[in-house]
């Protein structure tokens, strides 16, 4: 049997611990976590920990990692947005392939940077947009090129950020701020433009955009609201965004209370840890008072080769946390809600059908089941098991996905105006 592929995580946050490092459990015929690099100390120790991991074999940072002699195959790069392109490209020279977070990189011209260092390299390289992986956009994939519905037309795409999703990551957390991330439509929405550019499956040439920071500001802040939810707030009781409700008093269910669980706001997971990181860091912060400047509502008009077109809305002000999406063919149509994990397919003249997505599938963990199937995927096409999947986003088609997004961030700053892809 062959062995599996040894894999170093370079960043243990919420993606590199915990979505990435527990597949060495679910599949340790095919991925054996052998080092992890990461700066706060008490990730590092507890991830050590989980995983059996000698000291020596855990670093401060990527860069002391890529310091040292090759000792893996694959690295799985989960640093912040702004790290990537430095460490990508010196992993690339160092000879490992790579399973790059998304976003490649901030701008083109760095995604190009480690497209070359991959080349050069002859290195396999994934970009992680997960949701061609899902069984949800497979099945639409599959029933597009079956032909059900004759020649795609026409896309409509809705990203359902979440209410307490905007407030947790792009209002009070990591993707806040362009000038430290980059825009929400690259940070969020690059899954969209890649899912949409796949679906179609033609170069996109045209975008235009509009959007705002409508709502999280200074100027929507309700009267007697305080700089931190905790510091006496006299809007507390009728904000949805107090902290308190969302990271302590599990109000809403679970999927909130899962980041002061998880290591988001603090290490120190105990009830004290939770409020001492809300009295004190960013996400005990009033939405209405953050560095934020991200937008929280954005459309994007996207006209594709033959004349396809597509639109996009991504809104904050969702209580769904989900995407939405339809396609329209010269013979049918097809529409599905990921949470609702049904496809509604219509062939024009004929019965609705309804495709039960979980007939499918039961793996529906970490992003629709996207997760685990990509990294099935890349480790397999690593380890030579398997060719290279049409599903695998190389960075060639990335980089166009990247492009769509960017672009659509020049259209919106420069008030809709249509922008040409070359
Ligand atoms: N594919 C997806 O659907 C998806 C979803 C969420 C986030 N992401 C992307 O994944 C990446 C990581 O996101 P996250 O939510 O895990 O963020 P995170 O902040 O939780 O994790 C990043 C980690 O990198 C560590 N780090 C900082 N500098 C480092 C260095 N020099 N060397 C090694 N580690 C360093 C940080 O301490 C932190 O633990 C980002 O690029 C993000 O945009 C992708």
């Amino acid at each position: 049997m062959s062995e599996p592929v040894k894999v170093a995580i370079l960043g243990c946050g919420m993606r590199g611990q915990f979505m990435y490092a527990p597949f060495s459990k679910l599949r340790p015929d095919l991925m054996k976590l052998v080092a992890v690099a990461e700066p706060d100390q008490a990730k590092r120790e507890e991830i050590a920990q989980e995983y059996d991991l000698p000291s020596d074999k855990c670093f401060f940072s990527a860069e002391d990692f890529l310091a040292q002699p090759k000792m893996a195959d694959v690295v799985f790069l989960c640093t912040q947005d702004r790290q990537h392109v430095s460490q990508a490209v010196a992993a690339l020279d160092k000879g490992y392939h790579l399973m790059l977070e998304k976003p490649a990189a901030t701008t083109v011209e760095d995604c190009e940077t480690i497209l070359a260092a991959a080349n050069r390299n002859n290195s396999k390289v994934a970009v992680c947009h997960v949701l061609r992986y899902t069984m949800f956009y497979q099945l639409i994939k599959f029933y597009i090129q079956s032909g059900r519905i004759g020649d795609v037309m026409s896309v409509n795409q809705l990203e359902q950020v979440g209410w307490w999703h905007m407030a947790h990551s792009f209002v009070r957390g990591n993707w806040r701020n362009s000038d430290e991330s980059c825009p929400m439509i690259l940070a969020k929405s690059c899954h969209d433009m890649d899912i949409i550019r796949w679906l179609v499956g033609k170069p996109c040439k045209r975008v235009s955009s509009f959007g705002s920071l409508g709502h999280f500001n200074a100027e929507h802040a309700p009267y007697g609201a305080a700089e931190r939810c905790l510091d006496g707030c006299k809007a507390k009781d009728g904000c949805p965004y107090d902290a308190e409700k969302i990271y302590i008093f599990e109000r809403y269910g679970s999927v909130e209370s899962h980041y002061s669980r998880s290591g988001a706001l603090t290490e120190d997971r105990s009830l004290e840890g939770v409020y001492k990181a809300l009295r004190t860091g960013p996400y005990g912060r009033c939405v209405y008072h953050c560095d934020n400047n991200v937008v929280d509502h954005q459309v994007v008009n996207l006209e594709f080769e033959d004349n396809i077109t597509a639109a996009f809305t991504m809104c904050a002000f969702t209580g769904e946390f989900s995407r939405k999406t339809e396609i329209y063919g010269t013979r049918g149509s097809i529409r599905g809600d990921m949470a609702e994990n049904k496809l509604y397919l219509t062939t024009f003249g004929q019965p609705t059908e309804v495709i039960d997505v979980a007939e499918y599938t039961t793996d529906f963990s970490g992003h629709g089941g996207g997760d685990n199937k990509m990294m099935t995927e890349f480790l397999e096409y690593v380890r030579g098991d398997r060719p290279m999947s049409n599903t695998l986003t190389t960075l060639e088609t990335s980089i166009e996905s990247h492009k769509m997004a960017l672009l659509a961030e020049e259209s919106r700053v420069h008030g809709g105006q249509p922008v040409d892809i070359h």
